[in-house]
This record gives C-alpha cells, structure tokens and sequence, in this order.
C-alpha cells in the first residue's frame, strides 16, 4: 500500500489545557512492497504518527493518503474499517492486544470481523497461527492468558496476520525480549513481508542494528517531524546530527567510524552485517587505500 503525508500534523487533547501538538509538518512517502523503518528520541512522535496509518487517528492538520484513502481533519473513522483491515497493527506489547476465551477465537475474531464466516476464519487463524510457529494445535483450545509470555505475544501477531493485511505496522513489537527472541520475531515479520511483492512494513525501533538490517529505507523523526530520511548508508553516515537527537548508529557502523578515525584512513562505515564489517576491516588491514 502507497502511504502519502502531506504536512501532517496532530494535536492530542486540543482546545484543552492539556492540548500537545504530536506532529508538525510531517511529510513522507513509502511505497508499495518498501520495508521502511521509523526511529527517534522517545516523545517524537513516531506512535502518533503510525497509528494515522491505519486510521486509528485522523489528522488535526493536513493530510495521509493510504492507497486510494485521503484521510483529512474530519474524516469520520467509521469510514476507515476497510483500511483496517488492510493495515494490519501489533503494537509495544502486542499480548495485551489479546482478549478473547480461547486462542482460536482469539486469531478467528479479526477475519470475522471482516466478513468472514466462523469457518473460514478459523481456517485463517490455523494458518496463521502455524504461520507463526505454534504447531501444536492442543493449544489453539486453550484461554490465551495460559500461555507463556513468548506463546501470548505470537498469539496477538497470528490474530494480526489472520486478517491478511497487505502492510505492517510493527511498533516497537520486540519491547522486552532477548537478544534471540528480537531475531526470531523480526525475521518472522522479514519472511511475512518476502511472501509478495505488494507486502510491507514499517517498523518503528529504537534499535539502530534493526533499522539496518530489517529496513530499506529509514525515516528520522525529532519533535514531531521527519529531520532525516534516506537508506540506512545515507542515515548513518550522519553519525553526529543523529547524537543530537539522541540516537546512535549501529555497533558495526561505530566500530567502523572509531578504526578509520584511528588508522587515519576512509573507511565504508555503511556495512551492517558483521560479514560486511569483517571484509572491510580485512580490507584495512592489508593496507588496500582504495577510496571509499
Ligand atoms: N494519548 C495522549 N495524550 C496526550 N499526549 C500524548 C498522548 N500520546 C502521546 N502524547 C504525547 O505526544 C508526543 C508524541 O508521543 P508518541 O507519538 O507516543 O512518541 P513516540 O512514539 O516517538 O515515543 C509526546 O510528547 C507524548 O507525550
Ligand atoms: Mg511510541
């Protein structure tokens, strides 16, 4: 899906005391099959500004397009349950998204919801649920709230993926796990997103090492606007106006920038993987001075 801002901008509580203008200005645009990556200081405004992706906010100023959708200040929410259903959202903490008595009715209730009889959509939330690496169907019967923390948060995705949207909104969705459960869950949403061309997301992380290596294309956010976007190369290649905003580059990236400052020698900072990192520093090792 096609997703265009054009000076969006968002006021929380407005005409209150407690009025909060969220998002000034903001313009952006992501293509359709992009794997884009939203990053920024806590408070910029990157929740406010995904949750407009999928309706869940209607713009206070200017406007979001999504696929043929025009969103404006006063469209009415109830118009947007088509776009629901195409924008697919897991939040920070996606098991509390879960609700239902068991796991079926649970990933069946979004499908339904849709139109979908029962039977189908339970045919959904089996695939769904398999898709999302619970096999063992004595679970599908059982209350979401007995399972592990790791079973719940797969659970709540299932029940996204059921409704086979065609984009993604991660926001924040690997909060709280470890090192091997954040690659697990990031390349189950990398797989989802590689099944067709028409699939994307967008993933809003504090990690920098993600935003390299699950996003094309990475969007900069700092007091409720865009300050920088570009390809991973080009946004991390801004190392110092990302300090000020209060972010850092990828461990690769900074390892990279420490050695070429120390061996007074240019160096291709924009390798990600620690393969890519390894061939560079090999590079540098054999005395290659070719220009970077
Ligand atoms: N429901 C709300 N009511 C009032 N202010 C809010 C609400 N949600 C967020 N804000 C404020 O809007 C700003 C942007 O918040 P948010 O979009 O959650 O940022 P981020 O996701 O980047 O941390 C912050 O100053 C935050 O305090
Ligand atoms: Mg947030």
């Amino acid at each position: 899906m096609h997703i265009k801002a054009q000076d969006l901008g968002y006021t929380y509580m407005k005409n209150t005391p407690f009025e909060k203008k969220a998002l000034d200005g903001v313009n952006l645009e992501i293509k359709e099959g992009s794997r884009v990556a939203i990053v920024g200081h806590t408070g910029s405004g990157k929740s406010t500004l995904v949750q407009h992706m999928n309706g869940l906010l209607i713009p206070s100023e200017g406007s979001l397009t999504a696929g043929e959708m025009e969103i404006r200040p006063g469209t009415k929410q109830k118009t947007l349950s088509k776009l629901r259903q195409r924008v697919g959202m897991v939040f920070q903490f996606p098991e509390h998204q879960l609700f239902d008595e068991t796991v079926e009715k649970d990933v069946a209730f979004g499908p339904m919801n849709f139109g979908l009889t029962r039977e189908e959509a339970c045919g959904r939330g089996r695939d769904a649920l398999r898709k999302v690496g619970l096999h063992d169907e004595s679970l599908y019967k059982k209350s979401p709230f007995e399972l592990s923390g790791g079973q719940m948060r797969r659970v709540a995705i299932a029940g996204v993926l059921a409704s086979e949207p065609e984009m993604l909104i991660l926001d924040e969705p690997t909060a709280g796990l470890d090192p091997e459960g954040r690659v697990k869950m990031m390349e189950l949403f990398s797989g989802w997103q590689k099944e067709s061309e028409a699939r994307s997301y967008v993933l809003v992380t504090h990690h920098m090492e993600d935003a390299a290596t699950y996003a094309d294309y990475i969007f900069v956010m700092h007091q409720g606007t865009v300050v920088l976007e570009g390809s991973p190369e080009v946004v991390f290649s801004h190392e110092e106006r990302l300090q000020q905003w209060g972010l850092g580059v990828p461990k690769t990236t900074k390892l990279l920038i420490e050695l070429s400052k120390k061996a007074n020698t240019p160096i291709n900072v924009a390798s990600f993987s620690v393969e890519d990192t390894a061939k560079e520093i090999v590079r540098l090792l054999k005395g290659d001075k070719r220009d970077v």
